[in-house]
């Protein structure tokens, strides 16, 4: 697959299907590297080994790609879900959250369990915006001091709103984390994501890469203020298995990962990945615009039925 035809071309065997919102169908070409790699895992060859761990650097950098320059390989941690990704960012916060309680559960659920364990030491701020839409003036309003970060979709789950992340960012100011769960967005809306310090997704809905197949990338203010509270084995240094002693959580962002990926699952992100690079998340975005005119319906604002 390379171009933004050779993508669409390969679409087709249900044109009907509009539940994007929730999951999607897998692609034809995450079928079929899935069925090599699991065939070359069955084999127990050393070299089956060696693509695994290829693959998860190849899924890393991609992921890193698609948010753009400079975001790096090292940054981003593979996930087995958004909300995963999400807990690594919550647990190892302090201070006070803005959040709408009308947010996925991923976010507000998340939270509401974070803040409850933190002893104190981290408190959701809870706002309720006109229409659940988190504007920049509804998070003006609602900003203090106290306030240490906001967490907020992208894209609404129930509504398809699209949160302006760089006017976002303009209201928070420098100081303060902006986590963004991009799980509506990844993958079909072009924007400037590295203005967010968090960004959570996943591959089962516009990626086409089937369930366990989440990410998250922490910007350095980002690695500066969440503690890796969550951190496992398989959060250090270089991700090799450390027996007989203690490790610290690594340095990187690696330190919010709890153990080694799914193979097969990041088999297939890394693929997914690699064919909306190749056709090229502007042209994605646009070809969805132009079918959703001709139709007057939002590709999004189907609630979730996961
Ligand atoms: C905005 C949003 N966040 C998170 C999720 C759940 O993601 P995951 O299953 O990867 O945790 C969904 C699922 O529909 C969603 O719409």
């Amino acid at each position: 697959m390379g171009s933004f035809s050779d993508y669409a071309a390969a679409f087709g065997s249900n044109p009907g299907f509009l539940n994007w919102a929730s999951f999607a169908p897998l692609s034809a070409s995450v079928l079929s590297e899935v069925a090599a790699d699991a065939e070359m895992l069955s084999t127990g060859r050393p070299a089956a080994f060696t693509l695994s761990r290829e693959r998860i650097q190849e899924a890393r950098g991609l992921v890193a790609e698609l948010l753009g320059a400079p975001a790096r390989l090292d940054d981003v941690t593979l996930q087995p879900s958004t909300t995963h990704g999400l807990m690594h960012a919550f647990y190892g916060l302090r201070g006070t959250v803005l959040a709408s309680p009308a947010e996925f559960p991923s976010v507000s659920h998340t939270l509401d369990r974070a803040a409850k364990a933190s002893a104190g030491g981290l408190t959701p701020r809870w706002i309720e915006p006109a229409h659940t839409f988190v504007t920049p003036e509804a998070v003006a309003e609602a900003l203090d001091d106290e306030v240490t970060a906001l967490a907020v979709s992208h894209v609404d789950f129930r509504t398809g709103y699209r949160t302006d992340l760089a006017a976002l960012r303009d209201v928070l100011g420098p100081d303060r984390l902006l986590i963004v769960d991009a799980a509506q967005s990844f993958g079909v809306v072009d924007a400037d994501y590295l203005v967010a310090d968090v960004v959570a997704g996943h591959g089962y809905k516009w990626l086409r890469a089937g369930r366990g197949t989440g990410f998250a990338w922490f910007s350095a203010r980002a690695r500066e203020r969440i503690e890796p509270v969550l951190s496992g084995f398989g959060g250090v240094e270089g991700g090799e298995l450390v027996l007989d002693e203690i490790a610290p959580p690594a340095a990187s962002a690696q330190a919010y990962t709890v153990n080694f990926p799914d193979s097969l699952a990041v088999a297939r992100l890394a693929t997914a990945l690699r064919d909306v690079r190749d056709a090229g998340v502007p042209a994605i975005e646009e070809a969805i615009r132009a079918t959703w005119t001709r139709s007057s319906r939002s590709p999004h604002g189907t609630a979730c039925p996961c």
